[in-house]
C-alpha cells in the first residue's frame, strides 16, 4: 500500500513539475494523457506562410561566410567553382583562418573577400548592403543568433546542422523567415548523397510500394575530433545534454521519403539512452577523473510514428568505436534498402519489366550489377543537370554530396524558384534535439511534436526539387 501511494504520489509530482515546466511558454509543453504535448501558437500577425516560397531571381548570388573552422573552408572552396555565386565577405574569431580562407579564393583565381573577426564581427558582414545569402558554419550554440541577426538584416540564410538547439531557436528561426520573408535553409548535405537521392526517385515512383518504415543514424566516433572544435563546444554541448544532440543527418533523408509535412507529419515520439559508458570515459581523460558528470548517453534510440502511420528509428552514437553509419534504410509494401554497411536494394514486383532485372525477388538483396544497373536508371534528376554528379565527384565534400547542395542553393536562388529544403524542414529535423532529451529526462515518456507549419504540413505531396523551365 505505502508503496503504492508513493508511486501515485510520484506520478502526481511528476505531471505538476512537468506541466508547470511551460505553463506560460507558448513554445513550451504540458502533459495531457501520459504525454508530453508540445505547444503550438498561433502565427503572430504580419507573418505569411513560407511555404512554396520563392523570391526574384538573383542574377549573381553574394555570399558572406561565417565560421571558418573545420568546416566553413572547405564550402569556400566549392563556392568557387559555382557561376552565379561570389564570396563577399568572410568572418571568424580568428585573423588567421580569415586569411586562409582569403587563400583558397586567391587559389582559384577569385579576388580577396572582404575580411572580419571577432566575436560580433558578423553584425557588420550582416549588416552591409551588398550581400544576399549569409553561410554559417560556427559551433551549434550560434546558429540560430546569427541567422536571424542575418535575417533581420534582409540576408537569405543557410545554416549548418543542426540549425537550432531547442524548440524555442526552431520557432525564432520560423517566425523570423515568416516575417522577413527571407529562406532559411538548413544545409543537410545527406539529403544530397547519391544512393539517398536515388532511393528517393524509386520512392515516388513506386518501386518501394508504400513506406512504412525509415531508419537514419548519425553513428560516428568522434575521439579524433573532440580537441579540435573551438573553445571545447562540441564536447560542452555533449557533456551538458542528453538525446539525440545530432539527429538531422539521420532524420532529414527519411523525412524526405516519407514527404513530411508534405503530406504527413511526425506525431509522436519517444527517445531512450544508455547510460554514458565511454563518454564518461573520454570526459574524464580530457578533464580529469569526475570532474564533469557526462550527460549524453553513448547510444540514443528514438522511434517516431507519423500522422499517416509510419514508424521512424533514429540512432545517435558519437562516443564508442564503431564503423561510420548513417543507416539509412527502407522498408515499403513492395521492397527494401539499407545503405550501411553495404548498399542494398531488395525490390520485387514493382520493378518495371523494361529494367531488365532477372529473380526479382523483395526477400533478397540484388546483385550488385542488377542494384548499379537500377541505380543508374533512376539516378535523380537533379544530379543529371548540367553533369552535376560527375562534377560534384570531382570538386568534392563528402564524395560530391556538399557540392550538390550548395550548386542547388544557388541555383534555386538564381533563377527564382523555393529551395529544396524549407524552413519548416530546418525546425522540425532540429526540434528533435531538444524532443529528444525531453523524452529521456521524463523516462521515455511519448512527446507530441509541435506542428511547425502551423496545420499546413499535408497542403503539398511529396517533396519535390524545383528546376527552370
Ligand atoms: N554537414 C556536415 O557534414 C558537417 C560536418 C562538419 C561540421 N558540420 C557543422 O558545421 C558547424 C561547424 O563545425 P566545425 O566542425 O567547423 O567546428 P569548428 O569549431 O572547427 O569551427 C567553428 C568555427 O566558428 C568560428 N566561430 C566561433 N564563434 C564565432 C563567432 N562569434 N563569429 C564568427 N566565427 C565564430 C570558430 O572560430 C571556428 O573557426 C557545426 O554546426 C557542425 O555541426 C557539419
Amino acid at each position: 500500500m505505502k508503496k503504492f501511494l508513493f508511486c501515485i504520489s510520484f506520478a502526481v509530482f511528476s505531471a505538476l513539475a512537468l506541466s508547470s515546466c511551460s505553463q506560460n511558454d507558448p513554445y513550451g509543453y504540458s502533459v495531457k494523457n501520459n504525454q508530453i504535448v508540445y505547444n503550438t501558437p498561433p502565427r503572430p500577425a504580419g507573418q505569411q506562410s513560407m511555404l512554396g516560397f520563392s523570391c526574384d531571381p538573383i542574377e549573381n548570388v553574394r555570399v558572406g561566410f561565417v565560421g571558418l573552422g573545420m568546416r566553413g573552408p572547405g564550402a569556400v572552396h566549392r563556392f568557387c567553382y559555382l557561376d552565379d555565386a561570389t564570396v563577399v565577405a568572410l568572418c571568424d574569431l580568428h585573423e588567421e583562418r580569415v586569411e586562409k580562407a582569403q587563400q583558397i579564393l586567391e587559389s582559384h583565381g577569385k579576388p580577396r573577400a572582404a575580411g572580419y573577426w571577432g566575436e560580433e564581427a558578423y553584425k557588420e558582414l550582416c549588416e552591409r548592403e551588398d550581400i544576399d545569402l549569409v553561410y554559417l558554419a560556427v559551433p551549434w550554440q550560434l546558429h540560430t543568433p546569427i541567422a536571424v541577426y542575418a535575417m533581420e538584416h534582409g540576408k537569405h540564410v543557410a545554416i549548418e546542422v543542426p540549425a537550432a538547439t531547442s524548440v524555442k531557436e526552431c520557432w525564432d528561426l520560423v517566425n523570423t523567415s515568416e516575417r522577413t520573408r527571407r529562406h532559411c535553409m538548413m544545409l543537410e548535405n545527406c539529403c544530397y548523397d547519391f544512393f539517398e537521392l536515388t532511393c528517393l526517385n524509386m520512392i515516388q515512383q513506386g518501386l518501394f510500394g508504400e513506406i512504412v518504415h525509415a531508419e537514419g543514424s548519425y553513428c560516428h566516433n568522434l575521439d579524433p575530433y573532440w580537441d579540435r572544435y573551438e573553445g571545447d563546444w562540441r564536447m560542452i554541448y555533449n557533456r551538458e545534454h542528453n538525446g539525440d544532440v545530432y539527429p538531422t543527418h539521420g532524420i532529414g533523408p527519411v523525412c524526405q521519403d516519407l514527404g513530411i509535412h508534405r503530406g504527413d507529419k511526425m506525431d509522436v515520439l519517444v527517445s531512450m539512452a544508455s547510460d554514458a559508458f565511454r563518454g564518461q570515459q573520454t570526459a574524464d581523460s580530457r578533464y580529469g577523473e569526475g570532474a564533469y558528470e557526462y550527460a549524453n548517453g553513448d547510444n540514443t534510440s528514438t522511434l517516431i510514428r507519423t500522422r499517416n502511420g509510419k514508424t521512424i528509428l533514429v540512432e545517435h552514437a558519437v562516443a564508442t568505436p564503431r564503423p561510420y553509419s548513417r543507416m539509412y534504410q527502407i522498408t515499403g509494401t513492395r521492397g527494401f534498402a539499407n545503405k550501411y554497411p553495404n548498399q542494398g536494394l531488395a525490390l520485387g514486383d514493382a520493378v518495371p519489366e523494361d529494367a531488365g532485372i532477372e529473380d526479382l525477388d523483395a526477400e533478397k538483396y540484388m546483385s550488385n550489377e542488377a542494384r548499379d544497373a537500377l541505380m543508374a536508371r533512376y539516378q535523380h534528376p537533379i544530379t543529371k543537370e548540367g553533369g552535376l554528379a560527375e562534377k560534384a565527384k570531382e570538386v568534392g565534400g563528402h564524395g560530391g554530396m556538399d557540392f550538390i547542395m550548395d550548386y542547388r542553393l544557388i541555383y534555386c536562388l538564381h533563377n527564382g524558384l523555393p529551395l529544396d529544403q524549407d524552413v519548416y524542414d530546418a525546425a522540425e529535423w532540429s526540434s528533435l534535439v531538444e524532443i529528444t532529451e525531453v523524452s529521456i529526462n521524463h523516462g521515455s515518456m511519448p512527446v507530441v511534436l509541435p506542428d511547425f507549419t502551423r496545420g499546413e504540413w499535408n497542403k503539398s505531396k511529396g517533396v519535390s526539387f524545383a528546376m527552370a523551365k
